[in-house]
């Protein structure tokens, strides 16, 4: 699929489908005296710049009846035998950025499984964020993130149909910035497509020592400057990590601790440093506390927070991001052998704190923990980390909406923001005194649960906080929800990935100053 800009207006013209809006008509004027019959709720289409096409669909008998209420369609066959769509969008001060994602994934989606391969979109009518550079971003992130599928291990893949996105009528004024717009949305969208591809991969295949050699990879390819470390089971061992350690006692493959580090350009002493942190589990059995079988399947997303992380570096550093990145990822499964950890088991975390393991299917924020420790070393203003850590924050907050939890108010307020600003849910829960007391251990510094069925999101997040040192300003996402399955979306997939935070990550590491 290839986007294009066309302001000269042919592409527009000659392509096989031609999607065009229109409005309702606030009707503000008095209302029409009771004797005369209903009249037809007034639509606007003021903005197509077409005079002929305006003119075919006035004549359309079925254009009468149109109401563009949301989501209604009228379909027909212009001059030239092509297929021209009229989507109703309601009532154009209601209509949301979000909105036009969604409403542009459907289309994009019917027209993609039709037997269109040029799909023209009429921007101007597009445009209730006011803004065209804005509104084609929302248009190719829409498409970008529609065209996914993860279709490797079907004997019979979905036909390969070269598409053509036409983006048409904006103003020439606008196309540089339209261009720039169009380029950076490619590389978020490509960066969410590789997240959502290790998601999606298969826990027999991507284990922790193919995941840190597939990111290597990509670093290698398509990261130039990035510095890029890999530790293995020796170093992370060098490294006093007991936690990550007691993690990957039963795994038949090593640990793996991937760091990257971006500096950007033009960088100084000044320069603000901000270190991401993912879980990395490529699968969770649960350990000796091992997951029921349904519970169990899914749980090769549990390295979705570590995705998420990495999509949003690789997508800031390609947006050449202004400020210094590091990235670092904690990798094992939580697997089960002879050498597994026993719950009540105790071992020496990285930053010298002795851990009660009461639970071994509370393992990510054993990893988390050393890799946090490890991240503060690195000496970063901000840390940010994401993890499928609880099942709670899907009771809390269900499917939808991403928990942030952290130690700096200011600094989950920025990433709140930037959040909203990508239309993103996410939402702040506390971390209060009594939940760290919660997890003090009665035989060792601290344990990794807390009362059962209780505050889970918040206690895990209150372990993590036991290992962030040198005053630096942390947040933590608890991912678990949003990580896949969003049949909410229409630009996400009903089954698997979503590529959801990778958005409002980037938006922040980008803009930050
Ligand atoms: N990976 C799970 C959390 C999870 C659950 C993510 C469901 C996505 C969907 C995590 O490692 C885990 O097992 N957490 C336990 C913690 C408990 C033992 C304190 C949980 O949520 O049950
Ligand atoms: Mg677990
Ligand atoms: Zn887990």
């Amino acid at each position: 699929m290839q986007i294009h800009l066309d302001l000269v207006g042919d592409q527009f013209l000659g392509s096989d489908l031609k999607i065009l809006t229109a409005f309702q008509k606030v009707n503000n004027t008095k209302p029409a005296p009771k004797t005369k019959a209903p009249q037809a709720p007034s639509i606007s289409i003021d903005h197509w710049s077409d005079k002929g096409l305006k003119e075919e669909f006035h004549n359309l008998k079925s254009s009468k009846h149109f109401k563009a209420a949301k989501d209604e369609t009228l379909s027909f066959t212009g001059a030239t035998g092509e297929t021209v769509w009229v989507v109703g969008l309601g009532e154009k001060t209601k209509v949301s950025a979000e909105d036009i994602r969604k409403s542009v994934a459907k289309l994009y989606k019917g027209a993609k499984s039709g037997k269109f391969s040029t799909i023209a979109f009429d921007v101007p009518g597009f445009n209730v964020v006011h803004d065209e550079a804005e509104t084609a971003q929302l248009i190719s992130e829409s498409v970008h993130m529609s065209d996914y599928s993860f279709d490797k291990y079907k004997s019979k893949k979905s036909e390969p149909k070269e598409i053509t996105i036409i983006l048409g009528h904006a103003e020439k004024k606008n196309a540089a910035k339209i261009q720039k717009a169009l380029e950076s949305t490619k590389h978020i969208a490509e960066s969410i497509k590789i997240a959502k591809d290790f998601v999606n991969e298969a826990p027999n295949v991507l284990h922790s020592e193919e995941y840190a050699h597939r990111i290597e990879a990509d670093v290698k390819k398509n990261l130039k400057g990035v510095k890029i470390k890999i530790l293995n089971k020796a170093q992370i061992q060098k490294e006093k990590m007991g936690m990550f350690l007691s993690v990957n006692a039963g795994s038949a493959y090593e640990p793996r601790l991937v760091h990257l580090t971006y500096e950007p350009a033009r960088a100084t002493s000044k320069t603000k440093h901000i270190a991401l942190v993912g879980k990395g589990i490529t699968f969770d059995t649960g350990g000796y506390c091992i997951k029921p079988g349904a519970s169990m399947a899914g749980m090769k997303n549990d390295m979705g927070g570590s995705a998420t992380v990495y999509g949003a570096f690789r997508a800031a550093v390609l947006e050449k991001a202004p400020v210094k990145i590091t990235c670092i990822l904690a990798i094992t499964d939580n697997a089960i052998n002879e050498h597994a950890t026993f719950p009540d088991a105790i071992v020496t975390a990285r930053n010298g704190k002795t851990v009660e393991i009461l639970n071994t299917d509370a393992e990510g924020r054993l990893i988390l923990g050393d890799a946090l420790d490890y991240a503060c070393d690195q000496n970063p203003h901000y840390i940010i980390d994401a993890a499928t850590l609880t099942g709670a924050c899907l009771v809390a907050l269900g499917n939808q909406v991403c928990a942030i939890l952290g130690n700096d108010q200011k600094w989950i307020e920025e990433i709140l923001k930037s959040a909203k600003e990508k239309d993103e849910y996410m939402w702040q829960l506390p971390i209060i005194n009594e939940w760290r007391q919660d997890i003090k251990s009665k035989i060792a510094d601290i344990k990794n649960i807390g009362t059962p069925m209780r505050a889970g999101t918040a206690i895990g997040a209150a372990f993590l906080e036991e290992f962030i040192k040198n005053d630096v300003k942390w947040a933590h996402l608890d991912v678990a929800g949003v990580v896949d399955s969003q049949s909410h979306l229409p630009y996400c997939s009903a089954h698997g990935a979503s590529g959801l935070m990778i958005r409002s990550l980037t938006h922040l590491l980008v803009n930050a100053k």
